[in-house]
């Protein structure tokens, strides 16, 4: 698959011989996606064990810049945020590695990386869905220019997406605008386990640009990573189980998006979430990622909704909750949230988000030197 996706690169026309001695920058700006149905649990090469499907978003995003040098002693990534030994690197390496093995021409270059969030990583804000789908698109940019490639959009959103699975499965989804589905389903033609589609056109309008105010409980590094977390599946009692939940959820979320149905949603959106949580606190370690904070805010947004208001919840793995409703009904449920949400939140932070139109590219290019 790999070889079949990297192909365009192997193209006997192509020429780069005289690019490996120029210098490339490549910057972008990449959100963060909140899951409406989880990825939980993987096999073969970052491969899901079931499709999932989420809302990219537009506050919450990471830019990167990356800056290639020809390398003159070692090849590979030199500092991240002028830092050669920041924790991050070996993460954002082995992607390198993966998309060198198909693109040798990468292997000529040192990375200098800069990279900055709008939210706190490591919180259950998926911060490396952004981090890494940045870091992907830079790259893949960095090919295209090492290489002369002439840029297709769809073509290279895809094999970003592709790459950006490599480093964090969640992140193949960033790049795609809106909502996207990750894993194959036959109830979309196209889907894939290797990269992500969007399924903007299937959405009814009701739910376009559906609003996710992250109602911030804590703001601290979540305490299982999310790689410790799949890996528990394998052995999981309900493995078997989620699986075939994930697969209903997956079309039934497909069908409420569909007509609009909001109610139906809300069922299986709040389902999933706790979901995730049970699985989670169910598996080897018995690990509670929600805070009384987290319980908390469950029970007032159900309060809220019985009384009127069309909001519902998910929930990352972490304590903080994510808050959804129709655009049409952001006036009144801002209100809401600031008047009586925004209290029980840690230092009263609520990040007002919305479905947006993923990935900016903000410059790409050869750089001077001197
Ligand atoms: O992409 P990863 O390996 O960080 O896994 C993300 C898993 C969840 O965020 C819990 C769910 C999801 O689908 O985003």
């Amino acid at each position: 698959m790999n070889e079949t996706l990297f192909s365009i690169f192997r193209n006997d026309n192509l020429e780069a011989t005289e690019n490996l001695s120029k210098a490339f920058e490549s910057s972008w700006k990449s959100p963060s996606n909140i899951a409406l149905v989880k990825y939980w649990g993987k096999k073969g090469q970052q491969l899901p064990a079931n499709p999932s499907l989420s809302l990219t978003l537009t506050e919450a995003y990471t830019e990167t810049s990356v800056k290639a040098i020809p390398a003159d002693m070692k090849s590979g990534i030199k500092t991240l945020n002028k830092d050669p030994n920041h924790p991050f690197i070996p993460k954002l390496q082995t992607l390198l590695n993966w998309v060198s093995a198909e693109i040798h021409e990468l292997s000529a270059f040192a990375f200098e990386i800069e990279t900055r969030n709008t939210f706190p990583h490591s919180a259950g804000i998926a911060s490396s869905a952004s981090g890494i789908s940045a870091f992907a698109l830079c790259l893949l940019d960095i090919a295209y220019s090492v290489l002369n490639m002439p840029v297709d959009n769809d073509k290279f959103r895809q094999l970003a997406s592709f790459a950006a699975r490599i480093g964090s499965g969640s992140a193949c989804r960033s790049v795609v605008p809106g909502y996207s589905l990750w894993g194959e389903t036959g109830l979309v033609s196209g889907s894939s386990d290797y990269f992500a589609v969007e399924i903007n056109s299937s959405v009814h309008p009701y739910f376009t640009g559906l609003c996710d105010a992250i109602l911030m409980v804590s703001s601290e590094p979540k305490s299982l990573a999310s790689t410790a977390g799949h890996s528990q599946m394998n052995i999981h009692p309900y493995s078997k189980a989620r699986i075939a939940q994930a697969n209903q959820n997956i079309q039934n979320v497909l069908s409420a998006l569909q007509q609009g149905d909001i109610e139906k949603l809300s069922g299986i959106v709040e389902n999933e979430a706790l979901s995730l949580h049970a699985l989670i606190m169910s598996a080897e370690t018995g690990t509670i990622l929600m805070a009384p904070g987290t319980v908390e805010l469950i029970h007032q947004i159900r309060k809220a909704r019985q009384s009127g208001l069309p909001l519902f919840f998910t929930l990352d793995a972490g304590p903080n909750v994510h808050l959804l409703y129709p655009a049409s009904h952001s006036v009144e449920a801002g209100k809401y949230i600031n008047e009586n949400l925004a209290p029980l939140c840690e230092k009263n932070r609520v990040i007002f988000d919305h479905g947006g139109k993923g990935p900016e590219r903000l410059f790409s290019g050869v750089l001077n030197l001197c």
